[in-house]
């Protein structure tokens, strides 16, 4: 019977961003977002500490009657996902699954290089955990990555500060290095970055490819669904989307709006 929801989770509202672009491809099925607001920013946090939310946030959107959870979290995809598949969900939702972000970015990212140099930019927490390293070595060992944390980025645009110049001095700080490394594709590893991406896209040039998480992850569900009629065939099609965060906040309304390109009313949401 058709009647479960695809969940998306991210710790803010960034993740509405990547569901603008999965429902943008998969515009049928019934979805339930959940940004952990109230404890954001994961991007600054310790691994432990960034597994067990992740691991609460989990059994809400599976409460909600999810069959599937996509963490459009980078921060959370890095530092939680692996132990949440191997130990959470083998104990307690053994038919359930989650997957993450960071193996369609490393896909996409491994097909576009043509020097073998692609450049990461991301939170503290998800360059610190080497995640993107370990997800592209293990497609094309030889591929050289260059990392760069951008703490300034998420509090930027979370201010409302995306086309200013403030914004632009931070980028082309973070991205000179990577640059100076003669990449040739950039991955955009964080939820709030794909906002950023014309302005990144100007400051990088046109020798480098640019991989936007929020364009990509869509269709790697839709061929993930594909392959799994025995999940596929137990979500609804109903059109629904419901929205949940954890704090009431007004800037989750206003920008959480802008990112998913349509007004969101959002519930509470309780974790535990
Ligand atoms: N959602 C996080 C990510 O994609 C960024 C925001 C945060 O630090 O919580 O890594």
């Amino acid at each position: 019977m058709r009647e479960k929801a695809i969940g998306v989770f991210d710790s803010g509202f960034g993740g509405l961003d990547i569901m603008k672009g999965i429902v943008r491809e998969l515009p049928d099925y019934d979805f339930v977002y959940l940004g952990d607001t109230a404890r954001m920013p994961y991007g600054t946090r310790s691994g432990q500490i960034i597994y067990d939310f992740a691991k609460a946030a989990v059994d809400f959107l599976f409460l909600k009657n999810c069959e599937l959870v996509i963490f459009a979290c980078n921060t959370a995809s890095s530092d939680a996902l692996h132990r949440i598949q191997v130990e959470h969900l083998p104990q307690n939702h053994e038919d359930k699954r989650v997957l993450g972000v960071l193996i369609p970015a490393a896909e996409v990212a491994c097909q576009l290089s043509k020097n073998n140099k692609i450049g990461v930019i991301a939170t503290s927490s998800t360059v610190r955990s080497k995640s993107f390293i370990r997800e592209i070595t293990k497609i094309i060992p030889g591929m050289k990555i260059y990392q760069n944390a951008c703490p300034l980025l998420v509090p930027l645009v979370e201010a409302g500060e995306q086309n200013s110049e403030m914004t632009e001095i931070a980028l082309r700080k973070y991205l000179k290095p990577l640059l100076a490394k003669d990449i040739d594709t950039l991955i955009l590893g964080c939820t709030h970055y794909g906002i950023l991406e014309a302005k990144i896209r100007k400051i990088a040039g046109r020798k480098v490819r640019i991989i936007s998480e929020s364009r990509i992850i869509g269709g790697k569900l839709k061929d993930y669904l594909a392959r799994h009629p025995e999940i596929e065939t137990r979500l609804a099609k109903n059109k629904k989307r419901t929205f949940y965060s954890t704090d009431l906040t007004d800037n989750f309304r206003r920008l959480g709006s802008k990112f998913f390109g349509d007004k969101i009313e959002v519930e509470k949401a309780e974790l535990r």
